[in-house]
């Protein structure tokens, strides 16, 4: 099967297309902290043999946090407990990612910004602050010290979270941002937010290590973002150095979305078609004739699951029983012999 052959994106070699979506565990402490919780999460799931594993949502400040049980990454004393996280996965054969977020107006507490002053969502979520102009260069700095410890937590991949409502999508969105400034109006400005953050991370973050977005593609309203909006911010971050993109949806307002196995997947190959680099679909992939025929007609890169890895760590192993280009843990071998 195409999706348990290897891909190798500048020096890194993911073992398999099978990628563990981020995914909030709701485990940290009120400070932002790993607990045991996470490494015995993450690690599982390497022991599974997934390819590639991002992280959940990782706060590049307190109020940036999706809750006040998410990871955080705005102190250098979190840097301890990341590596560890880093460090087993990659011992258990995982690339490892780590998503690095802001919520903005989807964030945690009273106090939030964001592009311009409407809620994410009034039955629960304040009005916004908007980000002054002049504020950007020290929320810049949150995110270039954040791509520090990263690296420092020794993570094989950061991902820019520019997906679900949350700060940088909130930029790109015309439903959140009227800003008319030079971050507002015009799709360039709307860009330029995240633009910026990608060369901030990029002054710490080594060339060598794999570099992610993971976007919104369409916001499912009238006037909100489109494909073709994604196309353009794809090809603008492509030529800025992004390795990999991650094809999600929605977030911005509340909408009706009709999900079933697979919705995601046109939206990846759309971008995929335009702008030919490595991509990720998700979406409902879980069985795993739909993630192969997603991998193997080229439409996505990558097949990320999220929920089916949290009912089964052994996802991979499991499907790939049969396969002999999937090894298992030289431990797990008499289960698969059955002897
Ligand atoms: C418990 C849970 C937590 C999630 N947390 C995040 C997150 O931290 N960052 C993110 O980009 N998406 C998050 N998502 C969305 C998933 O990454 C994924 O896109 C979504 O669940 C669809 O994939 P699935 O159908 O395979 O579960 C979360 C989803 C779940 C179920």
């Amino acid at each position: 099967m195409k999706l348990f052959r290897p891909l190798t994106i500048k020096q890194t070699t993911i073992r398999n297309r099978v990628v563990m979506a981020p995914m909030c565990q709701y485990q940290a402490d009120h400070q932002g902290f790993v607990q045991p919780w996470h490494l015995t999460h993450y690690s599982s799931r390497a022991v599974g043999g997934v390819g590639l594993i991002i992280v959940e949502a990782t706060g590049i400040e307190a109020r940036g946090r999706l809750s006040g049980s998410c990871l955080g990454v705005y102190h250098d004393e979190h840097v301890e407990g990341l590596r560890q996280i880093a460090r087993w996965g990659k011992m258990h054969g995982a690339v490892m990612g780590i998503q690095l977020s802001h919520g903005g107006r989807k964030g945690h507490g009273p106090d939030l910004i964001g592009p311009s002053p409407i809620s994410a969502d009034p039955q629960r979520y304040p009005v916004p602050r908007p980000v002054a102009e002049s504020d950007m260069g020290s929320l810049l700095q949150l995110w270039r010290q954040a791509a520090r410890r990263a690296r420092e937590a020794e993570f094989d991949m950061i991902q820019l979270h520019g997906a679900h409502g949350y700060l940088l999508h909130s930029f790109l969105s015309p439903l959140a941002n009227r800003r008319q400034d030079g971050y507002g109006g015009s799709p360039a400005n709307r860009r330029r937010l995240l633009l910026e953050v990608v060369e901030a991370v990029q002054e710490e973050w080594p060339a060598e290590r794999l570099l992610s977005v993971r976007l919104s593609a369409v916001d499912y309203l009238p006037d909100g973002l489109s494909l073709d909006d994604t196309i353009a911010t794809v090809k603008a971050l492509k030529a800025a150095g992004v390795d990999l993109i991650d094809i999600s949806s929605g977030g911005i307002l509340p909408a009706v979305i009709n999900a079933y196995p697979g919705y995601q997947v046109p939206l990846a190959a759309a971008v995929k078609a335009a702008v030919d680099m490595p991509t990720v679909a998700v979406g409902q992939l879980d069985a795993v004739d739909l993630a192969e025929s997603v991998v193997a007609s080229g439409d996505a890169d990558f097949a990320a699951l999220g929920r089916a890895l949290l009912r089964d760590p052994h996802w991979v192993l499991r499907v790939a029983e049969q396969d002999p280009a999937v090894p298992w843990p030289q431990s797990y071998e008499r289960a698969r012999r059955n002897v």
